[in-house]
């Protein structure tokens, strides 16, 4: 199976420059699964609702939807990507998986970061796993990684690849999934975005290095910070599905749940 990650600088409240770039970037990809960064098609750094409105859209229905099916129906590939999801009057950090044939999964971001806790609502979609060519796939996003709990829940629904949609400020997530892989035996793709953004009052820089880890914690494929670029890696998603460490020790079945406070 094919996998990979695009990484690039969106633009904030520019939708129609970002899903042109994605349209470009992912021209003849030739891949199964291609993760995209978090919120790619508005931007990030929102002051208030009333800017995100216009670049927000329906999960299932509408332009943002209707332009992913179009390039997994012709790349013939499965898409996840961030985008800012509006239902009702509330706003989600979400990702969508677009699969060739049409439907769409979604995800809405559990752990919300910084100011994301005044403008979003807390996801409640839950940690979820979908299948695609014989690979369970699993979705979250950015801020999910600093909770063990996120990428564990996945693992164990049965996650083979997690699909980590990012736009990373700090500087310590990267090192992290490779633990989250091996403490979890699976895949990781963390498509995370560059550039910087501003407003009135805060400006934040984000940091590249978008990477594939295996089950075993090697780094399969990582992007530099600051450049735009697809990657893409041939993995076996079942090397996932051996959880030993040791030929004794099981990540999974080996947990002493008893003395634990979760
Ligand atoms: C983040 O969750 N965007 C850091």
């Amino acid at each position: 199976m094919k996998v990979g990650f695009l990484q690039f600088a969106p633009k904030l409240f520019h939708e129609r420059h970002n899903l042109e770039k994605i349209n470009i970037m992912l021209k003849g990809c030739k891949a199964d699964v291609i993760v995209l960064p978090e919120l790619a098609t508005s931007g990030y750094l929102f002051t208030n609702q009333k800017e995100m409105k216009p670049v927000s859209a329906p999960a299932k229905s509408g332009r943002i939807a209707d332009f992913f099916r179009n390039i997994t129906a012709k790349e013939n590939c499965a898409i996840v990507v961030g985008f800012l999801e509006k239902e009702n009057d509330n706003f989600y950090n979400s990702q969508m998986l677009v699969f060739p044939n049409g439907r769409i999964e979604i995800y809405r971001k559990i752990h919300l970061f910084l100011d994301e806790k005044r403008l979003y609502q807390v996801g409640d979609t839950g940690f979820n796993v979908f299948e695609f060519r014989g690979a369970k796939l699993g979705l979250m996003i950015c801020f999910d990684w600093i909770f063990p709990e996120s990428a564990r829940t996945l693992a164990l629904r049965g996650a083979d690849i997690i699909c980590h949609s990012a736009n990373l400020v700090l500087p310590f997530c990267q090192k992290a999934m490779i633990t989250r892989s091996l403490e979890n035996r699976v895949f990781t793709i963390t498509a995370n975005r560059i550039g910087t953004e501003k407003n009135e009052t805060q400006e934040f820089t984000f940091t590249g290095i978008s990477q594939i880890t295996s089950p075993k914690g090697d780094i399969l494929a990582q992007a530099t910070e600051d450049e735009e670029i697809l990657k893409i890696v041939e993995i076996n998603p079942t090397d996932a599905q051996n959880k030993f460490v040791t030929e004794t020790n099981h990540v999974l079945n080996d947990r002493r749940r008893e003395f634990y406070e979760i």
